[in-house]
Order: structure tokens, then C-alpha cells, then sequence
């Protein structure tokens, strides 16, 4: 059994900066709603045709790649976090593989939303504690911007969401001491509808339905979010998956030196801080600047975070999430 260890981070946003007042030019919303609701100052949306998810999630990578002072071809294996990729099918593992000229290893898709680079983290680790795989390339990748209701009838979500990517670089780490100590992966898909796209799929709404249909007011292919029950569940969950992580440790919350929450709404993230008695300097958040970027939320933090020193060898790093599926996760790291 080995430990694997993050040694190389990135990220990529687009330089479209979209300020709350430009939002409110175009629907019926205002900055001191939305800062007071999510703490929400700006987010970046990609310029039409310059940025996909996949390409953002390459930018990032190589970036990450760089950093863990390894070269493509060191590449075992492709993780793909995203719930907005650039074709129905195939996903953007395989199109990240391609676009970097990685050789032909296996690439996955995950498909778990906001707690998506939570699952990618622990899928690589798994490969890497039993030795099958020594370096593992883990993206997070969302572009919101196409696919969201920007009029007043969609404000209560499409304020929210922002554009971006991250990467990691799992690798076997020399020691059990260091690395990621344990993940923690949780699911209650009874309330699947209540932060969800319906359509496309193959379930209640088909392609040709909405062909056929050609109603402008079909809201159906527009994310929906049953935004107050989601908040009362969302921090419930990263409560519970904190402690788990933490329990399964023997540690407690003041052994945290930074907790990385997925960047949901300011205010979960403060509620978690205030009830595990955490500093302002133990909890990183930017939501402030990128807006709620779900699978791309955690890496752009943690890259971040490290970028600006906030993590050092031998810090207790807690990375933790929560949305759509219900899904939610943690990740342990001593780092
Ligand atoms: O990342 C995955 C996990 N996601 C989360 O955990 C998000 C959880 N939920 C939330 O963060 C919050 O519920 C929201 C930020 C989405 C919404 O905040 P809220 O305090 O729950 O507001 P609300 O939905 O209850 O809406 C309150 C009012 C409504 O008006 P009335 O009915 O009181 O007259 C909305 O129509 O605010 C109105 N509203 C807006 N007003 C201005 C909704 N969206 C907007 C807007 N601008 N963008």
C-alpha cells in the first residue's frame, strides 16, 4: 500500500470578469442582493468560442504538470471532473488526453457535480495506494456560462455559477505519513431533483422532445436549484463529512491548519467555520472572485491557497463538498 500526495497544482479562469452591477444591466437582480445572499462580488464568464471546459481544464493541467516536475508522458491516468462538458459524449478525459498528446492512457469522467474533484481525488488515490498507477492527472472544469438562464426568470441560480478549472497531480508519495491520509464519499440521490439539469437525457425530457416541442418556454435544460433546501442540507452534510474525516484520523477540528470547503455560498463556508471554532486564516474561500465554479471550485482554491503560502509540509489540509446528486465528500491531507 502506498500514499499518494499532491505535488503539482494549477488553475485557469477566463479573463472575463462579469461583476455582479453587469449582471443586474441584464436581469432583475442587484450586487447588495447577491453579496449578502453568497458573498459574491464577481465571477469570470469564457468569451463565446475562445474557452471550452476541456480547454481550461488543459491550461490547468499543464500548469499543474509543470509544477509536479514530471513530464506528460509520466502520465498514468486522466481524471475528469465536470457537470458541464463540451460534448453529451464522449466526456473530456479522452479530449484533454488528445489535446495535451498524452499517450494512450486510460481517461475517466466523473459525473458528480459540486463534490466532483472530491470523488477524482479519491479515484486516484485508490489507484495509487494499490501501486497500479505512480502519476495521475485530476481535473475540475466547469463552463456555466452557456448553458444558464440569464434573464430575471433564472437569476436565483445563474447569479451564482462561474467559469474555471483546476488540476492536481496525484502522485505515490515515499512515506504513510504524508499525502492523502483518507477520502470520504457520501450519496442521497432521493433528492436528486432538487439541484439538477433535466435535459437533455433519456429520462423525462429527450433531444427530440424538445426538438419537437421548440418552446422558449421550456425551462427544463436550465440548471434549478431549490436553493433554501440545498443550503439547510449542505451544511448539515459538510458537517458530518468533516468529522468523519477528522474521526477516522483520531484528529479534531483544531488540528485543521487550512480547511478548502467547496465554494458554495460565503455563508455555508462561515457557518462551518464558526461551528468548528476555526480562524479566519484556517478556512480558505474566493468565492468572492470566481463565483460558485462546482467541480473546478476546490483546485482553484487549493491552488490558491498554495500559491499564496497558505499551505506548508506537514499541514493538516481538509478539502470538503457538497452538492447536486445530493452528493458530498472529504479529502484529509498532510501535506
Ligand atoms: O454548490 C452546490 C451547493 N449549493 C448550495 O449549497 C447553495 C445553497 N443555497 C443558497 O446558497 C441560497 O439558497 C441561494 C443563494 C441560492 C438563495 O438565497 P436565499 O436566501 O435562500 O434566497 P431565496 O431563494 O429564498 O429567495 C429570496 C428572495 C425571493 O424573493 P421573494 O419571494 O422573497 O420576494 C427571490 O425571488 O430573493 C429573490 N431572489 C433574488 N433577488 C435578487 C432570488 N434570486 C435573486 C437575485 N437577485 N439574483
Amino acid at each position: 500500500m502506498y500514499n499518494s500526495k499532491i505535488t503539482g497544482l494549477g488553475y485557469y479562469v477566463p479573463d472575463n470578469v462579469v461583476t455582479n452591477d453587469d449582471l443586474s444591466k441584464i436581469m432583475d437582480t442587484n450586487d447588495a442582493w447577491i453579496q449578502e445572499r453568497t458573498g459574491i462580488k464577481e465571477r469570470r464568464h469564457v468569451i463565446k468560442g475562445e474557452d471550452t471546459t476541456t480547454s481550461m481544464g488543459v491550461k490547468a493541467a499543464k500548469i499543474a504538470i509543470e509544477r509536479a516536475g514530471i513530464d506528460k508522458d509520466d502520465i498514468d491516468f486522466i481524471v475528469f471532473a465536470t457537470l458541464s462538458p463540451d460534448y453529451y459524449f464522449p466526456g473530456p478525459g479522452v479530449l484533454v488526453q488528445r489535446d495535451l498528446g498524452i499517450k494512450t492512457v486510460g481517461a475517466l469522467d466523473v459525473r458528480n457535480q459540486c463534490s466532483g474533484f472530491v470523488y477524482a481525488i479519491s479515484v486516484a488515490d485508490q489507484y495509487i495506494k494499490t501501486g497500479m498507477y505512480k502519476n495521475i492527472l485530476v481535473i475540475g472544469s466547469e463552463l456555466h456560462s452557456y448553458g444558464l438562464d440569464m434573464t430575471t426568470r433564472g437569476r436565483a441560480v445563474s447569479v451564482i455559477f462561474g467559469d474555471g478549472a483546476g488540476a492536481a497531480i496525484l502522485s505515490r508519495a515515499e512515506s504513510q505519513d504524508e499525502g492523502i491520509l483518507s477520502t470520504h464519499l457520501h450519496s442521497e440521490g432521493q433528492h436528486a431533483e432538487e439541484l439538477s439539469l433535466i435535459a437533455p437525457g433519456m429520462g423525462k425530457r429527450w433531444v427530440s422532445d424538445i426538438i419537437a416541442d421548440n418552446d422558449p418556454n421550456d425551462e427544463s435544460y436550465f440548471p434549478y436549484m431549490n436553493g433554501q433546501f440545498v443550503f439547510k442540507n449542505a451544511v448539515v452534510r459538510f458537517s458530518e463529512v468533516i468529522m468523519e474525516g477528522l474521526g477516522k484520523n483520531g484528529l479534531q477540528p483544531n488540528d485543521i491548519d487550512l480547511l478548502v470547503p467547496h465554494q458554495a455560498n460565503l455563508r455555508i463556508s462561515q457557518f462551518i467555520q464558526n461551528k468548528f471554532g476555526l480562524k479566519d486564516d484556517q478556512v480558505f474561500n474566493n468565492i468572492m472572485s470566481y463565483g460558485n465554479t462546482t467541480a473546478a471550485s476546490i483546485p482553484i482554491a487549493l491552488t490558491e491557497a498554495w500559491e499564496s503560502g497558505k499551505v506548508n509540509s506537514g499541514d493538516l489540509v481538509v478539502l470538503a463538498a457538497f452538492g447536486s446528486g445530493f452528493t458530498w465528500g472529504s479529502v484529509i491531507i498532510r501535506w
